[in-house]
């Protein structure tokens, strides 16, 4: 098998070890003949997964039983209209901090439920940042306030989590989840699609506080509560069985690199690979987000321009490195560095972006 190094923004990168483990356990899983994927959800075997991979998320986002920690699906998309609907009752009002191109739409979603504001929004400066706690004006009495921690389209990254009093904070950490330690009791509900940083498309990660919970709307579609999924321990319906086993794989690997603080430390190192190429090309590479507010995940660049962009894109692939055109909304370069990417791919881009300026510049 040839060397790819995938920069893929999601569906993305997999543990190698993982992936190993899943094609060696998929013809007989754990010696009783048959593939995970046919067994009953159900079964003891399958019961064992999904709490073991609970377990392992409350371990690493350091919380015990006053959280509950949710399988399901519909994608991060519908924990846009999922929140609000259990959130946002007639008469309440949520905040938005509009980040980036995933906070609008988490944004534009709550607007189709109920009332929501605009509580900040960087779009004035073309999402570089995050807002400054100065320029976040909040509502006393929101329902809730809403962060996307990590804008995977345009690369920028909440590195301090803002201020918001006693007021419930909500989080979209579909692209940052399990990047780095995180103060999860600052939030009371946090959602993430899996298929970034914990596994493969098909199941959301939902972890939500029970005091926040006890709040949530009752009159609503059985699917569309929270309350059943919590009740229920993800087994309401037919999970994804598979999505969630390949999970409950990726956070035992986190685990076994040594927790968040050890992940976090390689994620600093990859993307300051990149992040220094960009800082010392003399503006042949110009970095979308201003550095304070720069993704750890997803680093996006331009080049002097579009035709440069697409043999940049050409050559990298041409030496097996895909995945690295911008989001189709933006343009220009995207390298989503997810926790499965290592020190090497993100060198081996490194030196080809130098090689290529040196080519091009
Ligand atoms: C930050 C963020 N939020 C939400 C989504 C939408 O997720 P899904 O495709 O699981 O609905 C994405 C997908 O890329 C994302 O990056």
């Amino acid at each position: 098998m040839s060397t790819i190094y995938n920069f893929n923004a999601g569906p993305a990168i997999l543990p190698a070890s993982v992936l190993e483990r899943a094609q060696h356990e998929l013809r007989d899983y754990q010696g009783r003949g048959m593939s995970i994927l046919e067994m009953s959800h159900r079964s003891p075997e399958y019961e064992a997964i999904n709490a073991e991979a609970a377990e392992r998320l409350k371990r690493l986002l350091g919380v015990g039983n006053e959280y509950h920690v949710l399988f399901l699906q519909g994608g991060a998309s519908l924990q846009f209209a999922m929140l609000p609907l259990n959130f946002l009752p007639p008469g309440a009002s949520a905040d938005y901090l509009v980040t980036g191109a995933w906070a609008e739409k988490a944004y534009e979603e709550a607007l189709r439920v109920g009332q929501a504001r605009e509580a900040a929004s960087t779009a004035a400066n073309d999402y570089r940042s995050v807002p400054s706690q100065a320029d976040i004006a909040l509502d006393p009495h929101a329902a809730y306030v809403h962060i996307t921690s990590n804008e995977t389209i345009q690369g920028i990254q909440w590195h301090t989590w803002p201020d918001v009093g006693d007021r419930p904070l909500v989080a979209d950490m579909s692209s940052d989840i399990l990047s780095r330690p995180l103060e999860t009791q600052r939030f009371a509900l946090i959602y993430a699609g899996a298929q970034k940083n914990l596994g493969p498309a098909g199941v959301t990660v939902v972890v939500i506080r029970d005091s926040f919970l006890q709040s949530a709307s009752s009159n609503l579609p059985t699917m569309l509560r929270y309350a059943t999924h919590v009740k229920n321990r993800s087994l309401y319906n037919t999970p994804p069985v598979f999505a969630v086993y390949m999970v409950n794989l990726v956070l035992g690997w986190i685990e076994e690199q040594g927790g968040l603080a050890a992940i976090a430390e390689r994620n600093q190192r990859k993307a300051a690979t990149l992040y220094q190429v960009i800082d010392t090309s003399g503006g042949f590479y110009r970095g979308h987000a201003e550095p304070d507010h720069r993704s750890l995940m997803n680093v996006t660049f331009r080049l002097p321009d579009e035709a440069l962009e697409k043999r940049f894109v050409t050559e990298a692939s041409a030496r097996g490195m895909v995945g690295l055109a911008g989001h189709r909304s933006v343009g220009g370069i995207r390298a989503s560095i997810y926790n499965a990417m290592d020190q090497e791919g993100c060198g081996a881009l490194a030196e080809f972006m130098i090689d290529f300026m040196r080519r091009n510049g």
